[in-house]
């Protein structure tokens, strides 16, 4: 199992190895809308990856085209419906600045 860390609540869920972070996001109760259904087509799912980031899966190169349309894109940027866990702990930092939010 793979811990991962959700800021700025702080919620936590242990997942396992290959789990999408949309998907911990959802069994730790955290918002993270995946408003094209995760297929790397929106960036609402845009987070970023604040320690843990070298365990996860790497980034395709349809996520990296895809990430730099996201709002406050950084080095640390990842979508959460293409990242997935790996066998490392991950703190995770929701953007604040979406709509809605
Ligand atoms: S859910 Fe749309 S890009 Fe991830």
């Amino acid at each position: 199992m793979a811990r991962v860390v959700f800021q700025p609540s702080g919620r936590t869920v242990d997942v396992a190895p290959g789990t999408l972070i949309i998907d911990a996001a959802e069994a730790a109760g955290v918002e993270l809308p995946a408003n094209c259904g995760g297929v790397c087509a929106c960036t609402t799912c845009h987070v970023w990856v604040e320690a843990g980031a070298e365990t996860l899966s790497a980034i395709p190169e349809r996520e990296d085209d895809k990430l730099q349309e996201a709002a406050g894109v950084r080095a640390d940027s990842r979508l959460g419906c293409q990242a997935r866990v790996g066998t490392g702990d991950v703190v995770v930092r929701i953007p604040g600045n979406r709509t809605g939010h």
